[in-house]
């Protein structure tokens, strides 16, 4: 059996929390392989909403086993809270949910240090969740980095500690003061408490032995495209690989046993936090996007940035991840629009090009296509037949532009508005 995965192919938020839990009731095993709680996934069903940042969006899906691979990087504090929101909803939560040994963890001190170095750049700053995602990757990569597994070793507080003082150091040597350690050290010492009831497990042994059981498994990824660490408008990016590579790596499968790539957009773009974003709206339109949108972050509450559909990055996202399938979400968003644009080339000093330069911080004038509006509201559609034409041909035409055929279309947030054709 091969993993099926699904990505964001803009830059977060597209409703990834959503389909995933669509999707799910089709899988045995639902997995997270990147991020950490900088993520905010919405989900809707029966009356109620639930927003995860750690947890997979598998896990109201009866019996399904969710995983928290190798690559997360988990808040013990998060992860309880979490935990606590969501237990009446499944109370075998202990048993399905299993965290990989070698996710790593993200320390009080790495949420501090996230503030003291955004405030440290000062006009130029990231605009990050401030959940500690740069500093914890950062403590991976250079090798200094606390995981799951060691949770179980006895000198554990010794090494927290000797962590914690570090990056204390550190913290001072940016003259950074605006933080008291007490406000965190309690919730984050309950988390710990919280983790150990669950089973730490070698994670990719445990995949690749379902893989090889005949077991179905669905890869969840956070963020999105533009905002991996490689391939995103970097710097204005998150601290990992968000693209289809990220669940090789994030969950120790190969990439022969990749199977469908589920690319998620919405029908327009938006971005939370700082950083290019070639076809923003700074008008009424654009106001009238999130209003419609209800565009303000899951994690942070933050307004989202809003903006035209730009077919330049879809296509470029789509390469890089290899998408099989596309999901379209939020089309009902712009029921009552007039005219809806879709970028179809960047214009970068008088020449139209459908490259995604390097650097998109230059001057990128946006060449738009123009669509009629389908003035009708398509919230209560169960099939194709009940979607004005107008929206089919403005589908037709994005999945023509990227040749990769849209297989469900999302007309609300509620689990049951969606069409899969
Ligand atoms: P994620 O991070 O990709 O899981 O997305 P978020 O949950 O951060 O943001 C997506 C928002 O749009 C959430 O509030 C969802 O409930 C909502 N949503 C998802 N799909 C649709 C849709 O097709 N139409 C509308 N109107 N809302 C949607
Ligand atoms: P989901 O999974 C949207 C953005 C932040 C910031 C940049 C770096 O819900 O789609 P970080 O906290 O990672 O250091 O922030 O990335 N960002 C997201 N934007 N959706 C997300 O996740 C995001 N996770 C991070 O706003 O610009
Ligand atoms: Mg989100």
């Amino acid at each position: 059996m091969k993993i099926d995965v699904l990505l964001g192919l803009q830059w977060g938020d597209e409703g990834k929390g959503k389909i995933v839990d669509v999707l799910a009731p089709r899988y045995n095993v639902v997995t997270r392989f990147q991020g950490g709680p900088n993520a905010g996934h919405t989900l809707e069903f029966s009356g109620k909403k639930f927003v995860l940042h750690t947890i997979p969006s598998g896990i109201f899906t009866n019996g399904a086993i969710n995983l928290i691979g190798n690559g997360v990087v988990l808040d013990p504090a998060i992860f309880k809270s979490e935990i606590d929101n969501i237990i009446d909803q499944n109370p075998k939560i202990k048993e399905l949910l299993k965290i990989s040994k070698r996710a790593n963890l993200i320390l009080p001190t790495h949420r501090i240090l996230d503030a003291a170095n955004e405030a440290a750049k000062g006009k130029s700053k990231i605009g990050s969740t401030l959940k500690g995602i740069g500093p914890c990757y950062t403590d991976k990569i250079s090798r200094n980095g606390l995981r799951i597994g060691d949770i179980l070793r006895p000198d554990f507080k010794q090494r927290f500690d000797a962590l914690t003082q570090r990056h204390l150091r550190e913290i001072e040597s940016l003259g950074f003061k605006d933080f008291k350690m007490e406000d965190f050290l309690k919730g984050w010492f309950e988390g710990i408490e919280c983790l150990k009831q669950f089973e730490f497990v070698d994670a990719e042994m445990f995949i690749n032995e379902k893989l090889d059981q005949n077991r179905s498994v669905l890869a969840e990824g956070a963020q999105g495209t533009m905002l991996d660490i490689d391939f995103g408008t970097y710097p204005f990016v998150t601290s990992s690989n968000t693209i289809c590579a990220g669940a090789c790596t994030g969950m120790g499968v190969a990439p022969q046993k990749i199977g469908e790539v589920y690319g998620i957009f919405k029908a327009y773009c938006t971005r939370v936090g700082a950083g290019p974003f070639p076809t923003e709206l700074f008008d009424e339109t654009g106001e009238k996007l999130r209003a419609a949108g209800h565009e303000f972050g899951a994690t942070t509450g933050r307004p989202r940035r809003t903006g035209w559909l730009d077919l330049v990055e879809l296509k470029y996202s789509c390469m890089i991840n290899g998408v099989t399938q596309l999901i379209v979400t939020k089309s009902d968003v712009m029921n009552d629009f007039d005219t809806i644009k879709a970028c179809v080339a960047y214009k970068i000093n008088g020449k139209e090009t459908m490259a995604m330069p390097f650097d998109i911080e230059e001057s990128i004038e946006p060449v738009y296509k123009e669509f009629k509006g389908w003035k009708t509201d398509i919230s209560n559609a169960k099939s194709d037949k009940e979607l004005p034409t107008e929206l089919i041909d403005y589908l037709a035409f994005i999945a023509n532009f990227v040749k990769v055929p849209i297989k469900i279309i999302s007309v609300g947030p509620d689990r049951k508005a969606t069409i899969v054709r």
